[in-house]
């Protein structure tokens, strides 16, 4: 028997949408295969319904040829099913180790046996490559160690189907580039992995398979080593996607952000994050700040929005000193905000969809009736934006964005920033998340945006995003810009040398 897992005619329906319409998907022993799909075509939810998350309404489930009732995750678990969810399961103020061992404890005489937990944790980090701090607390490390704490999680479990549920969208490239040595490592010794992405690259180089999904139905199966990546492309989306930015040249007018000799310190770290930072975006271009993360590119967005506080320097909008302004009166004033974490800074995820895109204006008059918020109003704003920005959900614009895919809560955060149609678009990895053709509509939106005459402050980690959007790239290093450069007289090469700290200009 070739396969080690069969999901046979699945349906599962949520209110006004049917996530998962009559798909079948087989899984090979010792495979990497990739899930294929546009934002909200229903991978998480088919995968769910594998981990007994979700009990779907039609069809079954087989595993080596044999039929399997999957009631929740613990069945999942007995049968050697494990999960990295896209919106990781962690306790935050639990270790490293506690999450590992949570639900699988052992004991003896009532004890918890924690010793040889530990030398088994220990012992699986370092064969498949996995480094992690047992004693750290979740909270306090990086979002690659937490995925790294999950990985261990199924590897203390004994899982032999491993599925990963966009396990690159919240990497850096070189946390990316280790994660698919060890997805290559577990297949070898004769895993069978489940594999979520968007990126078609990272599909190219470890998928043997993939199965692709639109709007809740399968589309089809193929080798990826016979299928290029414009064919997987058109077969998600239904349509050529182009992959290149198209673009005429800048034209940088007057200055819209000025910020000078700016450091931030974040909290209980001694050294400073942003160092005396200085530079300027203008009406009409695009400046990007490139740099590996953790360089203080996030600490100095926090800075210009308010969101943390300053301990030198001064932020200008349009010549008036912001430095001390609120973060609201920031944006009332014309800066707006995609944030590097959605859940966090960008969404209440208990409020409806129509809530989450008028949180930023609300309290304006058009919104206004007396003091009271005119819902009419709002919905018809929220709709529109719904149907521009293709923002898909069950419910339209009632939906409780927790419910809603990932991606497409990522495209409500963009669609209401942009409508505010602000002086300074500030836009935190923009696309992480997203499907090739959301990519390619939000960087159409963010080139409008600067032919309109605004300027656009755009943070990636992703150097292809970098070369393709920016017309200006500051690259910043250990807190401080080390490089102003022009995308054209660049390359990705050179770029990397300077995010490496390996070489550095003279910065005004
Ligand atoms: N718990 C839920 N309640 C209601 N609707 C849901 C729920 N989970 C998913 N949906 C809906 O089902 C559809 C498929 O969602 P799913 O999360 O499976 O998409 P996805 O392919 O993983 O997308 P993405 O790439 O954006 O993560 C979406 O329209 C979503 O709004
Ligand atoms: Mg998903």
């Amino acid at each position: 028997m070739d396969y080690i897992i069969e999901m046979l005619n699945i349906t599962k329906e949520f209110p006004g949408i049917i996530a998962n319409d009559d798909i079948t998907l087989q899984l090979k022993r010792g495979e990497i295969h990739a899930l294929l799909g546009e934002n909200g075509a229903g991978k998480s939810t088919l995968m769910s319904v594998l981990f007994g998350m979700y009990k779907p309404e039609k069809g079954h489930i087989r595993k080596n040829g044999k039929e399997v009732e999957i009631k929740d995750p613990n069945d999942a678990n007995d049968l050697g099913i494990g999960m990295v969810h896209q919106h990781f399961k962690l306790v935050q103020n639990f270790t490293v180790l506690q999450n590992i061992i949570l639900g699988v404890e052992e004991t003896k005489n009532g004890v918890l046996q924690l010793k040889d937990a530990r030398k088994r944790v220990i012992e699986l980090s370092e064969r498949y490559g996995l480094m992690v701090e047992p004693d750290a607390v979740i909270e306090d490390i990086t979002v690659g160690m937490q995925q790294r704490v999950e990985i261990l999680k199924m590897l203390f479990r004994e899982n032999e189907v491993l599925i990963f549920d966009e396990p690159t969208a919240v990497l850096t490239p070189q946390e990316i580039d280790e994660l698919m040595k060890i997805m290559k490592n577990l297949a070898k010794e004769g895993k069978s992995i489940l594999f979520i992405t968007h990126k078609l690259n990272e599909i190219k180089e470890v998928a043997n398979r993939c199965s692709v999904l639109r709007k809740g139905k399968y589309i089809g199966t193929v080798d990826v080593a016979d299928t290029t990546k414009e064919q997987m492309s058109e077969m998600m989306v239904g349509h050529k996607v182009n992959f290149c930015v198209e673009k005429t040249e800048a034209k940088p007018k007057d200055v819209v952000l000025e910020v000078n000799n700016l450091s931030v310190n974040r909290k209980g770290q001694s050294k400073k994050s942003v160092h005396n930072v200085s530079f300027q975006v203008r009406q009409g271009e695009i400046v990007c700040i490139a740099g590996i993360d953790g360089n203080g590119q996030s600490e100095l967005v926090y800075g210009i929005t308010g969101l943390m506080p300053i301990s030198d320097g001064s932020v200008h909008l349009n010549g008036k000193d912001i430095t001390k302004e609120s973060v609201r009166k920031r944006n009332i004033d014309g800066i707006a905000h995609i944030p590097e974490d959605r859940h966090k800074d960008g969404l209440v995820l208990d409020y409806t969809l129509s809530e989450n895109l008028v949180l930023k204006n609300y309290f304006m008059k058009g919104f206004q009736n007396h003091g009271f918020i005119n819902f009419a109003k709002v919905n018809d704003y929220s709709n529109k934006l719904i149907e521009q920005y293709d923002v898909r959900s069950g419910q339209g614009n009632k939906t409780i964005v927790r419910s809603m895919s990932g991606g497409n809560q990522q495209k409500a955060i963009i669609a209401r920033e942009i409508s505010l149609n602000p002086e300074l678009l500030i836009a935190v990895q923009p696309t992480r998340g997203l499907d090739v053709g959301a990519i390619e509509y939000i960087h159409k939106q963010l080139v409008a945006q600067r032919d309109s005459g605004k300027a656009v402050l755009m943070v990636s980690l992703e150097l292809d995003e970098v070369m393709n959007v920016s017309d200006r790239i500051l690259v910043m290093y250990e807190g401080e810009i080390v490089a102003d450069l022009k995308p054209e007289e660049t390359n990705i090469k050179e770029l990397g040398l300077y995010m490496a700290g390996s070489k550095r200009d003279e910065v005004k």
